[in-house]
């Protein structure tokens, strides 16, 4: 993409209210020079860079390693006159992919991550806030005069350089001393109590006082109590205030420190976590799909999954040669011979009762008939993942009943590689993973199944062995190990592509291809996921090479931007979806995540949950939890066990939703099911709650409907003509309509 920046605006820095001067743009050079800290050094020849965007879209695609940043800023002495407090200048950097150091007239006053060449080796902190801060007593700043902030980048892969955010200059008041934590989680004290503790701290060498103002919203009945307690912390010091909640059926807890010189506020909105999903019932019930997939011959292993009152017993009814049923856990094993629909009956039964229902698997070449269900190590440990890491969420999995609403797969991720292949060439585990056979097994008998990564090329993207011209082995290993799952993620085969020269379609399948044939000659199904990050439109062809789900997109992580901007970018594929064949917008963020050894509670508030979860329901999405389960808390159980919704995602059909209404705030997306009903998302994007309307005949619909609410599990009644209900703010109605 190329972007025209005008190069009047070069040494312009503009005051864009009282006193916070923006920094839009700066000079780039890529590069590595200290002089380039210098604020001497020329940079009339350097070109000009929109400084909140990565340099990857300014016309420096997939450039990686190093570059600089040079901002001309005049500080006006007004700036430190009107201030209140006149003690430190602030200079935001907003994010910076990936790791840098910043320099004011030559003096360097902060740094960022590692470089390559330091100690530590290279460390990022692309997704860090970056805020320096300069005591206004330093003699190298110049006041009423040119200043140069120079910045020194080093991004080590994907986008580079300062983005999310405009930098500024400002100074610091002391409300910027306050931060509010509210990490701590709610605590529910019985059905309608809860409390939820805050902590007030105080940053700065200085006294602070002010008011907290706090409120308790019932959002359905725009009810709030409103409080105001004084507060004065001392220097370095800490406020805790316990707020007490009766609950509603959705609650928003308001606070705000009022700073008590300046009146200057923060506050912070949280939406304390509601349940939807029923609790399941004591009677007997059969969930997840009602298709299967297996290739002639492979090894069959399928766990009906099915909650009531245990225990539970099952059978099959017309069950074909070759397999067997165990009535106490329900694990079906064996393998089938003939290729065909095979048609049967699942039963499950309990002291309270009995469920049927029919169940068909087809043997032939095509497997993940509905997209594949399970937990992937990567959004919870990174490369810290390890046997004992990944059989704890194995045993969750179980305990807390999700492999009785179809979770399955059980995948590890990049990590799991020794440093170099054994003397017969094969790939092997490092110490974190003593035994894959084992861990095979122990899974199997289990009734779930066993994921692990690779890369096309020499290295992984976190560095370990890739299968680069050991495919056919490394198929045979993981066959070996009983895998039932690759993901195959491009990384390094970037290098092998530019090397061979050949930028045509079939150059860059290739890698895909070799993994296909590695994998069809083991008699063993092994769901085969495609990682390229959506390049060239896999989509088009991922199922030329047999995939059975392709990544859409780059990496998610747990962030409202990072869901909406590839959540809700999932328009142009949906054609492309089908049984096998499932466009992938990347892992799930609920839960404890990290993606290393330290582990938070995702940062998507609830509403952006069921938004989450609702859309890739609806986007025929492979689900893959990405936490650690084994401190799965019941909000987030609560979120993915509902079987209507799951119903979304498993339906036969395979569809994929098509987005039907776009708005500046809101989206409708509608998916069409295998019964000839339509599942619909309405989806708030916006920063309020708000009541969404649209006519059926939007959506090219006859004019009446009847609608249940899917997370409720309850219905709405009929609609004539329009539908109208109430969304919060990220958050979703999620129904189901009839024909
Ligand atoms: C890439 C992928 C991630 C994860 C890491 C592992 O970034 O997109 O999902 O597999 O590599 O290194």
């Amino acid at each position: 993409m190329k972007i025209l920046l005008c190069s009047c605006c070069l040494f312009i820095s503009f005051i864009s209210f009282a006193q916070r001067i923006e920094l839009p743009t700066a000079r780039f050079i890529t590069g590595d020079d200290i002089k380039y800290s210098y604020p001497a050094t020329d940079d009339g020849n350097w070109k000009d860079i929109q400084a909140n965007i990565v340099w990857d879209a300014q016309g420096y695609e997939k450039y990686d390693g190093y570059a600089w940043y040079r901002f001309h800023i005049v500080l006006p002495a007004s700036l430190k006159t009107n201030s209140l407090w006149k003690d430190s200048l602030r200079i935001f950097l907003a994010k910076i992919d990936d790791v840098c150091e910043v320099y004011l007239n030559g003096t360097k006053i902060g740094k960022s991550g590692s470089f390559p060449e330091d100690k530590e080796g290279y460390i990022t902190t692309w997704n860090k806030k970056q805020e320096y801060h300069v005591a206004i007593s330093k003699q190298y700043l110049n006041w009423g005069a040119d200043n140069l902030l120079a910045v020194r980048v080093y991004d080590g892969g994907g986008a580079g350089g300062i983005f999310s955010g405009t930098p500024y200059v400002s100074m610091l008041d002391l409300i910027d001393g306050i931060e509010i934590n509210n990490h701590s989680p709610v605590e529910f004290l019985s059905k309608n109590k809860a409390k939820k503790n805050i902590l007030l701290a105080n940053n700065f060498n200085q006294r602070i006082s002010g008011t907290l103002h706090y409120a308790v919203i019932d959002v359905e009945n725009d009810k709030a109590e409103k409080h105001s307690i004084p507060v004065n912390i001392s220097p370095n010091g800490k406020f805790t205030f316990t707020i007490p909640v009766t609950l509603a059926e959705r609650n928003n807890l308001y606070y705000e420190f009022e700073e008590g010189q300046t009146r200057k506020k923060i506050q912070l909105t949280e939406t304390i976590p509601y349940l939807l999903t029923p609790a399941p019932s004591p009677s007997p019930k059969i969930n997840g799909a009602n298709v299967f997939g297996i290739r002639p011959n492979a090894p069959f292993l399928f766990k009906i999954p099915a909650t009531g009152k245990k225990p539970l017993q099952y059978s099959v009814e017309n069950l074909p040669a070759g397999l067997k049923v165990d009535a106490a856990t329900g694990i079906i094993t064996g393998s089938i011979k003939t290729k065909g629909d095979h048609k049967m009956t699942l039963i499950v039964k309990n002291s309270l009762g009995t469920d049927k229902k029919e169940f068909t698997v087809k043997c032939g070449d095509l497997l993940a008939l509905t997209p594949p269900m399970g937990w992937n190590s990567w959004n919870c440990w990174g490369l810290s993942v390890s046997d004992e890491r990944l059989k704890i969420s194995a045993q969750a999995m179980i305990d807390k009943g999700l492999i009785d609403h179809g979770w399955t797969y059980m995948n590890i991720d990049d990590g799991w590689e020794a440093e170099t292949r054994n003397e017969k060439g094969e790939i092997v585990s490092n110490k974190k993973f003593p035994d894959l056979k084992k861990m095979g097994d122990w899974l199997h008998n289990k009734g779930l199944k066993f994921g692990i990564y690779s890369s096309p090329g020499s290295k992984t993207c976190g560095g370990y062995l890739g299968s680069y011209q050991h495919e056919l082995q490394d198929a045979q290993s993981y066959a070996g190990w009983g895998i039932d799952y690759l993901k195959y993620d491009w990384c390094s085969y970037e290098t092998v592509y530019r090397n061979e020269k050949d930028t045509s379609l079939a150059a860059f399948i290739k890698p895909y291809s070799i993994m296909q044939l590695a994998l069809q000659s083991q008699n063993r199904d092994i769901v085969y996921s495609l990682c390229q990050y959506g390049m060239k439109d896999v989509w088009k062809w991922g199922a030329t090479v047999n995939g059975n789900c392709w990544r859409t997109t780059g990496d998610i992580e747990d962030s409202w931007e990072s869901l909406r901007n590839i959540g809700f970018n999932q328009t142009s594929q949906y054609a492309y979806a089908g049984p096998g064949r499932w466009n992938d917008p990347d892992m799930m963020i609920v839960g404890q995540v990290g993606w290393g050894d330290n582990l938070h509670p995702t940062r998507l508030t609830p509403d952006e949950q069921y938004t989450h979860v609702s859309l890739w329901c609806l986007l025929s999405a492979p689900l893959l939890i990405g936490c650690d389960l084994g401190k799965l808390d019941d909000f987030t159980l609560n979120l993915l066990t509902n079987d209507e919704v799951i119903a979304v995602d498993q339906d036969p059909l395979g569809k994929q939703a098509k987005q039907v209404i776009k708005t500046d705030t809101y989206q409708v997306w509608m998916k069409e099911l295998e019964d000839g009903s339509k599942a619909i998302g309405i989806f708030n994007l916006s920063d309020k709650n708000d009541v969404i309307r649209f006519y059926w005949s939007q959506l090219g619909l006859t004019d009446t409907h009847k609608a249940r609410d899917l997370w409720r599990q309850k219905d709405l009644g009929i609609f004539r003509s329009m539908f109208a209900t109430k969304v919060p703010s990220h958050g979703v109605t999620l129904i189901r309509i009839d024909k």
